[in-house]
Order: C-alpha cells, then structure tokens, then sequence
C-alpha cells in the first residue's frame, strides 16, 4: 500500500488548476444508463472511484473509455439490472444506479451499501422518492429489489437534505409520466451540473439551482455532451495548502462562488484573498486567528472541506469551535491530527481546536477517510520534520494527482510504493 512522505515547513507558491468534480461526474456518469448511445463528457478527473463506476456500468452492459480530453460512454440496453456487493461496498455512490435502473427498466437491484467510516449513512430518503414515485420497495438478503410498472410523477418532499437522495429522485422522474416536484432538493453545484446534463439529454426540469425542483417527464432522452464543473472540494483544499504554508497561491479553473463559505471564513481569520471568475488567490498572512465553522447543506460550509479547515485552524492564533452537523462520526482525523501534537477536543460533532502556530510536529498517520487523508496531508506540509500518511488509498479516491499538484507548487511531498 502506497504512503504519501511530506517533509514539511515549506512554503508553497504558484498556480495550480483544480480537475473536475468527482462528486459530479459520478452522478453525471450513472445518468448514461437512462438512454442508450455516446454520451460524451470532458473534464471527467481520473480516479479511483470514477474506475469504481466503470466497473459498475460495465456490469450494465455499457462501456466508457478515454479518447484524450474526452470521456465517452456507450450505453447499451442491459440484461441485468443488478449492482452487486462486491461493487457497491466499494464505492457508497454506487447507489446513485437505482433511480436510472428503475426509470428505465422498471426494475433496480442494489445492494444496500452497509457502513462507513464517516457514519451510519442510511439510504431511507432514497427509498422513499422511489416508493413515492410508485415503486415497490423490497429488502431481501441485502438488496434493495425496486420494481415499477412505469414511474408516475409525484410529489417528493425530503424531510432532511440529501445530495444522492435528490439526484436520484431527479434521475427517476426524468423518465416518470406526468409532473414531479421534489421539495427541499439539495442545492449542491453537482446537483445543478446533473440538471443542466439532464435538461441536454431532453429532460424538462424547472428550479434548477433551487430547492424545489420540478420535472415533467418525458418518454425518451437521447445523449449528449457536456462538461464537467470543477471540483470546489480539491480548489478548497489546494486554496488551504496555499494558507497553511504561509504561501501564495493562485488555484486556477474553479469557480470560487461554489466554495465562497470557505474563502468568507479564510478571510475572517486573516488572509487576503483575492476573487476572480474562475480563478482564486490566497496571499501569506503571519498568522490567522481561529474562526468557528458549522458545516451546513450548500451554500452553507461544506462537510467535505471540514477536516481540512481543522488542519488549518490547528495553527491558527487562537482556538475556534467546528460543529459537524451532516455525519455523526466525520471526527476521525483529530485523533491522527493530534499524533501530530495538535491540541483538540472533539465530543461526537463537536471539535475545539485550541490553534497554535508551529504547534504541528511530523509523526506517522493514517487516512482513515477521503477528506481526512487530504487534511492530514494539508498538516504535514505545516508540520516541522517528516510526516508520512498511510493508507492513501483514500486519497487517491477522490483528488487527482494531489501529491503532483503540491510538489508543482514547491511541496517536499513523495509517494513511497511499499
Ligand atoms: C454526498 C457527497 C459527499 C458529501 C455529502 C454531503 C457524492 C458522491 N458524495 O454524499 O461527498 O459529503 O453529499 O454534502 O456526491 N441521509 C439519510 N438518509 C438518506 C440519505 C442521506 O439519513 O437516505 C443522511 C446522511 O446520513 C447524512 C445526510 O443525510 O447524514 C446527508 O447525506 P447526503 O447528502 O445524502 O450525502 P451523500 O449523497 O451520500
């Protein structure tokens, strides 16, 4: 298993591009199964998970390959309908097949995806949309068995926001007969990229951007092309490493207006950052007071970008509170954080990090989730001496190239094959 070597302390500087968003692309790329033919996709990130998805929808029949900028994806008519295990347990967002799986062919088979590290993560409001949009729901030796005769449009009212809950609903309805209206939609830029993809293949949705989305169902879609948006998780977490390293730099083909709750905090705290359309620039501050965050469905902060603002927030001039308020148990890195001598006192969703500059010492850690294997990466790279980071195979499930990215702008960062 590869680990990831920071020796830390140095300054980063430069300009760095963001890749495209995992979190869109993987929804984006389980909407092909709604209608057979090339669907064709650029800024698709190469990752794991997206591998993860290809694997799924080659199971479905389809294939997907790479023809230089282009990420295309042949959709076929599929024999099965299942998503196994093996599959799903590997990847929660494998999930997101139900809802296209069940507008298409009546019928869906997916595997429940059981836990994980940030929480329990149920998959109820997903079921409900189904059920409300006529599906007979079953659960049999751990499958969700949906069958239909044909979706009929509905009224959805989600009574907590959910990001694959609402794609999923979107996803069915498109397909659905007659009018749906989903309320409190998650209002994620992902969900709009799928939207506006949707609306390309030709769906007719109204709302896109709002939390209520309303959709009339249409008998056929026909696929397209699109971009994918950038990852504002990755411009996040670069934009922090600029920070924590007293550096400045410029993060590239983003659209900050999608991490804004991030860069109101860092501003808060001390640093000048300067805003353009696509473009973001942090600039050295001495040091950074700490500043409370609760993280809060778009646009509120994002769940995603938490562990890494603890990172940042560990050597800051002053303590601050984080409440996570999205998953019961995403405090897995202040244990590892504080092997790097940060001084911190979590309770189930409630972190007080007592800030201090030049408090984080190099030490062995371990990733223990996505997120928070970027936030001990961000660590090490303010930490004196050597930090190194095993387990990254969460890493490479979700940033492209990072540790390639940060040694572009000057980090003393490697990756250690054992
Ligand atoms: C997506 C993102 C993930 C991000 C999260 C929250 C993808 C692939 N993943 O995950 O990176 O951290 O949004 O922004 O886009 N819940 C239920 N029942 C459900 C569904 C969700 O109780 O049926 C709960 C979850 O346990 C969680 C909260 O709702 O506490 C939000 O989860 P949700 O928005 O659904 O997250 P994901 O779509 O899984």
């Amino acid at each position: 298993m590869d680990k990831i070597s920071i020796l830390g302390q140095t300054q980063l500087n430069g300009r760095v591009k963001t890749s495209g968003a995992k979190n869109s692309s993987l929804p984006l790329l389980f909407a092909t199964l709604l209608c057979n033919g090339r669907h064709i996709f650029t800024n698709v990130p190469n990752l794991q998970d997206i591998l993860s998805t290809e694997t799924l929808l080659a199971h479905l029949g389809s294939k997907a390959h790479r023809d230089g900028e282009k990420y295309i994806v042949e959709t076929n008519m599929s024999d099965t309908h299942k998503a196994p295990y093996d599959l799903v347990r590997k990847m929660r967002a494998s999930i997101l097949c139900l809802g296209p799986l069940l507008a298409r062919y009546g019928e869906a088979v997916v595997s429940l995806p059981g836990g994980c590290a940030i929480g329990t993560r149920p998959i109820d409001k997903h079921l409900e949309a189904m059920k409300a949009l006529g599906a007979e729901i079953d659960i049999q030796e751990g499958y969700v068995i949906a069958r239909t005769k044909k979706l009929k449009g509905a009224r959805i009212v989600f009574d907590g926001v959910t990001v694959g809950g609402t794609e999923n609903a979107l996803m069915a309805a498109v397909l659905a007969e007659g009018e749906t209206i989903i309320e409190n939609a998650a209002k994620e830029p992902e969900i709009d990229d799928l939207a506006n993809y949707l609306v390309k293949m030709g769906a007719k949705i109204s709302g896109i951007g709002t939390s209520i989305l309303t959709i009339q169902g249409v008998s056929k879609l026909t696929p397209a092309e699109h971009a994918v948006i950038p990852d504002r998780i990755e411009a996040g977490t670069l934009l922090i490493a600029g920070a924590i390293t007293g550096g400045e730099v410029t993060v590239e083909n983003c659209i900050p207006q999608h991490f804004e709750s991030l860069i109101v905090k860092m501003r808060e705290a001390g640093f000048k950052i300067d805003q353009e359309k696509t473009s973001v620039t942090v600039r050295p501050a001495k040091s950074w007071k700490g500043v409370d965050i609760q993280t809060m469905p778009y646009p509120g902060f994002a769940t995603d970008l938490q562990a890494q603002y603890m990172a940042l927030m560990c050597i800051a001039n002053g303590p601050c509170i984080i409440t996570e308020n999205i998953f019961e148990n995403r405090f897995m890195h202040v244990q590892e954080l504080m092997r790097l001598n940060a001084d911190i006192t979590s309770r189930t969703q409630v972190a007080i990090v007592r800030g201090k500059p030049g408090v984080l010492k190099g030490a062995p850690v371990m990733a223990t989730d996505l997120r928070a294997s970027a936030c001990l990466v961000l660590a090490g790279l303010a930490a004196t001496g050597e930090t190194t980071v095993s387990r990254i195979y969460h890493l490479d499930r979700g940033y492209e190239r990072l540790e390639e990215k940060l040694m572009s702008l000057g980090g003393k960062i490697k990756r250690v094959k054992e």
